[in-house]
């Protein structure tokens, strides 16, 4: 539960705002006395969202690998609420197929959501940013955990550990923050083919240390805390929420929808 009015004043910006991290996220946020433009490419579920958040957001539909749809979620921002204090580059997608087997048009997507949407954000929103800024990446467990048949998204979230130590060194001399959060397994609309996949879920919970996956609400948690000025000597680093997840090692994802398959399965 929020404790206190972290964000009174502030105003966010929020990418895949719409589902799992990024709402629970854009929640909090609000709940701390922040508004908050939300992004998402789902128009249409920008819209409850808008409901349920009423002044404190305006919803803006987009895709964060467009430069000019970045550019907009910014301006509104500074047109609607007349600043910019935290970027949080969410939005993510997730891909299964080995390397071998992976279509370019395919890898190059996963990339430009993951990798060239949150370095877009970081370019656009630091411009309007003044000391005391805030940015937080959604990178992931697989930006330290290798699994088969991830090489796209893995590459993507260890690229986003990067982002954030060279944006966290470019922006420090003027008092901007940079940080990457990396959750473990949680389970949002992303995740929930992951979870119909029979032993997915329980082979990731007995490779975690604290055994049980993860709720959105310990994400937002985090990046609360790295938005807000308690966090305000951390920057240039990834922040594992992971039950220790990383100390194991990673299930075998792609293996099992193989042995669906072979069943005759889809
Ligand atoms: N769920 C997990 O287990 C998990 C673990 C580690 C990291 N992550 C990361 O967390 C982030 C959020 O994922 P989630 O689990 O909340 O998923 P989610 O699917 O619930 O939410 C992601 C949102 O991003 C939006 N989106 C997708 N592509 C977009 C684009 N090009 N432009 C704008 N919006 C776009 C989707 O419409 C969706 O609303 C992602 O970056 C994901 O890689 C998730």
């Amino acid at each position: 539960m929020p404790q206190n009015e972290r964000f009174a004043g502030k105003v966010a910006v929020v990418t895949g705002g719409a589902s799992g991290i990024g709402l629970a996220t854009a929640r909090r946020l609000v709940a701390e006395g922040g508004r908050v433009v939300v992004g998402d490419l789902n128009a249409d579920a920008l819209d409850p969202v808008a409901q349920e958040l009423g002044d404190a957001v305006v919803t803006v539909a987009g895709d964060v690998s467009a430069e000019a749809d970045v550019e907009r979620l910014v301006a509104a921002a500074l047109d609607r609420f007349g600043r910019l204090d935290v970027a949080f580059a969410n939005a993510g997608i997730g891909s299964v197929a080995r390397l071998a087997d992976l279509d370019i048009s395919e890898w190059s997507r996963v990339l430009d959501v993951n990798l060239t949407g949150p370095y877009l954000l970081i370019k656009h929103a630091s411009k309007h940013m003044g000391e005391g800024g805030s940015i937080v990446v959604t990178a992931s467990l697989n930006a330290v955990q290798a699994g088969i048949g991830m090489g796209a998204y893995c590459v993507s979230k260890a690229g986003v550990a990067m982002l954030v130590q060279v944006a966290g060194l470019e922006l420090g001399p003027r008092g901007i923050r940079v940080n990457a959060v990396g959750p473990g397994l949680v389970r949002t609309n992303l995740t929930e083919g992951a979870f119909a996949i029979p032993g997915v879920a329980d082979e990731y919970v007995e490779n975690t240390p604290l055994g049980r996956y993860a709720s959105p609400d310990e994400i937002a948690n985090l990046v609360a805390f790295l938005a807000s000025d308690e966090a305000g000597y951390i920057s240039g680093s990834l922040h594992l929420v992971d039950g220790a997840a990383h100390t194991m090692r990673y299930p075998d994802i792609l293996g099992k929808v193989e042995d669906l398959m072979a069943q005759g399965q889809p």
